[in-house]
Parts: structure tokens; C-alpha cells; sequence
């Protein structure tokens, strides 16, 4: 089986944790590194909760943790989301530490490195802000031809944002990040909240996987479920979701790998990086012939309920 090669850029909060054991157990995922940055939480604590889910989740080979960015690109670093994501980011889960340490490389070279190494074989899959894809950018332009693809969990087409009117919280953290990274010619696939607000796991669902988990995964699967309970409460309060919340990063992970899960529309889009009220919206041209911007995939539609299936099922 020819897996596919992914490294993840994660701000590690709870859904990012469940992306990351995604990763790790999907028999068609090749892990090749989890680079990390500021956004749910600091970039440190993204590094240590990144460290000890991988204690946790014990993967067969060590996978490399990498820090990268700790403020966006030109503009002050908004607050941590504890109201979402907990204290330390997992929902005030406190997992056994580890001695696996990060790498001394920082994140923009480590992109720039595999890239030129593997061309044209690696996916990186962004679950935060897109600071550490721009650095990278800054650092080697040319990496726009050398990477596969960028999948990027982020914005809101056709739907309301989650911290403002009109963005998206990994958009609006460092929108200037995003504007260059959509614009440099990299080939992205955005997967937004126009997808992932529909694609919600339930406690009942949760409750099913604590039965029939394999029993390797036990640990994991209490895991999940402890760190769920904090990410529910949040989703009741904003968006009356009863007992269930939606996979944004894992589903931008599982599009990587299973494209099949959603429908597309090429656009050409900028993100706002001017305006206060609007900073971090992604403007579509959706004009018949448009004019604005630079040409994205951007997921319209999703098949919700395979995606959640497809999510649970590496852990059975
Ligand atoms: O808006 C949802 C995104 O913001 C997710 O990536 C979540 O982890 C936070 O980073
Ligand atoms: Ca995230």
C-alpha cells in the first residue's frame, strides 16, 4: 500500500489532539513530522501536549515535534482560546509526560528541508495559524513547486466565522500568514468551517468507540472522552449542539488522505488583512469572471456522516 506522506502544523488544542491519533493510526498515513505554533495555546504548550499525546498514542516509530512560530507574522498575538480548548489546551487533561524532546531544527527550515529532499511528495496539513507555512514561503519561494499540496483547516465561505461575523479563528490569528500563503501559487485545498461545522461527533458515538475499542487504544479512546466533555460544553453555549462538537482539524487531515469526503470549488480568494471589523475574512470573487486573488480549492460540501465513520474507524 503507498501511503500518503503528511506533516502536520498544529496548535495543539482538542481537536488537534484528535487529528494527531488520527495520523498516527491511519494504516495510510506516513507521519512524517508534527510542527507546532501558537494559537489555541502557547507554542510551547502545543509542543508539550504534542509530546505527550505521542507518549500516549505510541506510534511505532518516534515522530518528530518541531517549534516553530510563537507570534503571527506582522501583528500582535491575539489571547489563548481557554474558554474553548481548556488551561492547557487539551481541556485541562493532564497526560503523563515524556522524554522525547523537539527538534533543534525550527519549523520553517524542516518544511524548506523535506521539500527539497522529497519533491513533490509531501502534503502539510495546517490546524492553526499559517505562520510557520509562510515563514517557510519567506525562507525558499520556490518551495510553492516542491510541496504536493497545503490543506488547510481554516475560513468561512459561505458560512458565518467563529470569532468574528466573517473569520475563522486560524484565518483571523494571523491573517497576513494566510493571504500569503494562499496567494504564493502553493496548491491549497481549504477546508472551513463550511464543512467542518457539519461534520459533529456526538458522546454517543464516543461511547460506542470506549466499547468496541481495540484494546490497545483504551487509553486514547478515555482520552478522548475526558478531553471531548470540555469541547462539548463549549459547543452547547456558542452554537447549541447538544452533546457533540465538530472535527475541524481531524476532517482537514482526513480530506488530505480521503478527498472523496467532500465536494469542491476552485475560487480565487484573498484573506482582509486591512480592516478591523473584517480582518482574517476570506474574500471569494465568486463573480462570473473574477478578478480578485489567487485560485484555492475550497470544500463546499462534505459527507458528513462517512467522515465521522471514517474518524472513529482507525481506532476499532
Ligand atoms: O476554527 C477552528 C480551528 O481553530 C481549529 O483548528 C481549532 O483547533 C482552532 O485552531
Ligand atoms: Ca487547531
Amino acid at each position: 500500500m503507498i501511503k500518503k506522506r503528511i506533516i502536520l502544523d498544529a496548535d495543539t488544542g482538542i481537536d488537534d489532539a484528535l487529528a494527531i491519533l488520527y495520523a498516527i493510526y491511519c494504516p495510510i498515513i506516513q507521519l512524517e513530522g508534527i510542527m507546532v505554533g501558537f494559537g489555541n495555546t502557547s507554542m510551547e504548550q502545543a509542543a508539550d501536549n504534542t509530546l505527550r499525546l505521542l507518549a500516549l498514542a505510541k506510534p511505532k516509530q518516534e515522530i518528530p515535534v518541531i517549534l516553530g512560530a510563537t507570534k503571527p507574522l506582522v501583528r500582535p498575538r491575539g489571547e489563548y482560546t481557554v474558554h474553548v480548548h481548556g488551561e492547557n489546551g487539551i481541556g485541562n487533561i493532564e497526560l503523563p509526560t515524556t522524554s522525547q524532546q523537539p527538534t533543534t531544527e525550527a519549523a520553517a527550515e524542516f518544511i524548506v528541508r523535506m521539500a527539497n529532499e522529497n519533491p513533490g511528495e509531501l502534503t502539510v496539513v495546517t490546524m492553526g495559524r499559517l505562520t510557520n507555512m509562510a515563514h517557510a514561503l519567506e525562507l525558499d519561494p520556490n518551495l510553492t513547486t516542491k510541496l504536493k499540496r497545503v490543506v488547510v483547516m481554516g475560513g468561512a465561505v459561505h458560512v458565518p466565522g467563529n470569532v468574528t461575523p466573517v473569520a475563522e479563528a486560524n484565518l483571523w490569528g494571523d491573517p497576513e500568514a494566510a493571504d500569503l500563503v494562499f496567494t504564493s501559487g502553493v496548491p491549497v485545498t481549504l477546508v472551513g468551517l463550511d464543512v467542518t461545522l457539519k461534520t459533529r461527533i456526538t458522546q454517543q458515538q464516543l461511547d460506542i468507540l470506549t466499547r468496541v475499542v481495540r484494546p490497545e487504544h483504551k487509553q486514547v479512546a478515555e482520552f478522548m472522552q475526558s478531553a471531548m466533555r470540555h469541547y462539548f460544553n463549549f459547543y452547547r453555549q456558542t452554537n447549541y449542539f447538544l452533546d457533540a462538537a465538530p472535527l475541524h482539524d481531524p476532517l482537514a487531515l482526513m480530506v488530505a488522505v480521503h478527498p472523496e469526503l467532500v465536494t469542491y470549488q476552485k475560487m480565487k480568494v484573498r484573506v482582509e488583512c486591512e480592516s478591523s471589523l473584517c480582518a482574517g475574512m476570506v474574500v471569494a470573487d465568486l463573480r462570473p469572471i473574477p478578478k480578485v486573488g489567487s485560485e484555492i480549492e475550497v470544500c463546499i460540501d462534505v459527507h458528513a456522516e462517512h467522515a465521522v465513520g471514517q474518524f472513529l474507524s482507525v481506532f476499532e
